[in-house]
């Protein structure tokens, strides 16, 4: 899906977190967003997500705009977006295979593809032998892993990817680009990832998004 913002805005209250914000992302894209802490960046995910509205300006993903669409489309449109966070966020009592069990029950996968599916992204992201783990028994490199592994497993046309690396020694981190490039070059899933890792950005030679104080630079 391609991913629209039209003149974005974003206020929380006094706060003009995002502002004039107006980009367009195809399908198949790598892209970095980069800015200082608080520059807006973990906001922009958040509207693509439609975790929050924009105060004015429209986006669309795909055919639908999030302000129009009904909520059906939003959410159709909402499964095709994986998400992996800088903390990870896997369910600590469920094992690495049934974290990413839930959601592909929450995505109503066809219940008999799903384990061969857990099968096939664990094996992808190299994590065979600690599946039946819980997240506590995990390094930080193979719980990123882990995430990546849910955030795939729906068959996502975009992953979102905020600050991902921010917990990982810088050869974790490598190796986590390394799979999110694989990804994006394999499946043709658009990437967006924010970082304050300028050594990944300038190496990977991908577009940039650089927001400073809430505006595009
Ligand atoms: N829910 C909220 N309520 C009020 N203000 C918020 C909220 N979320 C974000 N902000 C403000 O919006 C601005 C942008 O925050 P955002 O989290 O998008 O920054 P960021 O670029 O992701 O920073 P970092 O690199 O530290 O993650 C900040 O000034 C922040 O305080
Ligand atoms: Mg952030």
């Amino acid at each position: 899906m391609k991913i629209v913002f039209d003149q974005v805005d974003k206020k929380f209250g006094i706060v003009n977190a995002l502002k004039d914000i107006s980009f367009e992302i195809d399908q198949g894209e790598f892209v970095f967003i980069t800015g200082n802490s608080g520059a807006g960046k973990s906001t922009l995910l958040k509207l693509i997500l439609n975790q929050l509205k924009p105060s004015s300006g429209k986006i669309l993903l795909g055919d639908v705009d999030l302000s129009l669409g009904n909520k059906d489309d939003i959410n159709n449109t909402r499964r095709k977006i994986g998400v992996v966070f800088q903390d990870y966020q896997l369910i600590s009592d469920k094992t690495i295979e049934e974290n990413i069990a839930l959601i592909l029950d929450i995505v109503n996968y066809p219940k008999e593809k799903i384990q061969s599916r857990i099968d096939q992204v664990i094996k992808e992201v190299n994590l065979g032998t600690r599946r039946f783990l819980f997240p506590s028994q995990l390094a930080g490199g193979e719980l990123q892993r882990a995430a990546l592994a849910r955030a795939l497993a729906i068959e996502p046309e975009v992953i979102l990817a905020d600050e991902p690396t921010g917990n990982l020694d810088p050869e974790n981190s490598w190796n986590l680009v390394k799979l999110l490039k694989e990804i994006n070059q394999k499946n043709n899933t658009t990437i967006i990832m924010t970082t304050h890792n300028n050594d990944i950005v300038e190496s990977m030679g991908k577009r940039v998004i650089k927001l400073k104080e809430g505006e595009l630079v």
